[in-house]
């Protein structure tokens, strides 16, 4: 099972690439940029990553991006990020970045996108790794605060394929958003929204009903209502799941308690994806190797939650017929 999980080709749909900095390079850029951590050395931040919940997580994510300052900053994160791609057999990823937590500290939209553009076209190029880009909105904070960053990323419109909603789901229902994403999905993105991690179920009818997204990013709480499981199922309206992710922040006790599987055999199109490898502590691989060996799934099953993540990805249908 294990060098058949190791080999899978992989496509990641959910992923943010703030969460993909290492301890080793936030030293590295801490020292390049002259900021001051918090941390003595590499070791005091690895045993900083244990968390109570998604808000004890968001403090230290925050703080981590802090480091990140220049385009040069950014390129590096990325292609670190497709490095490890290449290793774990992904060979299409859709990520997500968060241009507030940037911009509120004076960096400019410019420098956070160039640099994360140009390290995707050299994957495209160098490592034949296919990738798609998508802005979230911090739910934290004002729909005005989402509508000026709608409007700064016009002149990148055609680097971004969709616009998200991520952050403190809890007290920040997606209704708070209608009007930034109907205005994005006139301007032609496509719309995704974190939902059914930590909030309730009736967040996921609202991301589906209110905000028109075409994926769901955890949605692992759909399980408390059977209505909505149906409907799922029958629309095949994706899930992109973060084992890993939901286990360390505590959406599931144990791995064995995780309902990936569950949801995957009642016929809903979940994938598997690695959220915030770098304080999770794994990335696609070691997701997919954590669900097979806790949830007992067969090589087929496996497999399933690679082709789901084909047909729920924004490739095109020549794209996703040359993966399948
Ligand atoms: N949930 C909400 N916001 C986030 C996450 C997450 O899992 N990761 C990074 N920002
Ligand atoms: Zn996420």
């Amino acid at each position: 099972m294990d060098g058949f999980i190791k080999t899978l080709p992989k496509v990641e749909l959910h992923l943010h690439i703030e969460g993909t900095l290492e301890p080793e390079l936030m030293f590295e850029l801490a020292l390049r940029n002259k900021i001051q951590l918090p941390y003595q050395n590499v070791e005091q931040v690895r045993q900083a990553y244990e968390f109570d919940d998604l808000q004890s997580f968001l403090e230290l994510y925050y703080q981590g991006a802090q480091v990140l300052q220049t385009e040069r900053d950014f390129y590096d994160l990325t292609w670190a990020y497709l490095q490890r791609c290449k290793m774990d057999h992904v060979v299409h990823t859709e990520i997500f970045f968060d241009p507030q937590t940037h911009t509120a500290r004076g960096i400019s939209f410019d420098s956070i996108i160039n640099g994360i553009t140009r390290a995707l076209q050299h994957g495209r190029e160098q490592l034949e790794i296919s990738s798609h880009l998508i802005m979230c909105f911090l739910r934290h904070l004002s729909e005005q605060d989402a509508i000026e960053t709608l409007q700064q990323a016009l002149p990148y419109k055609d680097q971004i394929i969709g616009v998200g909603l991520d952050s403190s789901e809890q007290g920040h229902p997606p209704a708070k958003f209608r009007h930034v994403f109907e205005q994005a999905r006139e301007l032609g993105f496509l719309t995704v929204a974190h939902a059914g991690e930590e909030g309730p179920a009736s967040n996921i009818w609202d991301g589906i009903n209110i905000l028109h997204i075409a994926r769901i990013d955890h949605g692992v709480r759909c399980a408390e209502d059977g209505s909505l499981v149906r409907l799922l199922a029958k629309t095949r309206i994706p899930l992109t799941v973060c084992p890993l992710s939901n286990v360390k922040l505590k959406v599931f006790p144990t791995m064995a308690e995780h309902n990936v599987v569950k949801l995957l055999r009642e016929g809903l199109c979940v994938t598997i994806n690695s959220d915030d490898p770098a304080y999770f502590g794994g990335y696609m691989t070691d997701n997919y190797l954590a669900v097979a060996h806790a949830l007992n799934a067969s090589k087929l099953e496996m497999a399933q939650f690679s082709k789901n993540a084909i047909e729920a990805s924004f490739l095109d249908a020549r794209q996703k017929a040359e993966l399948q």
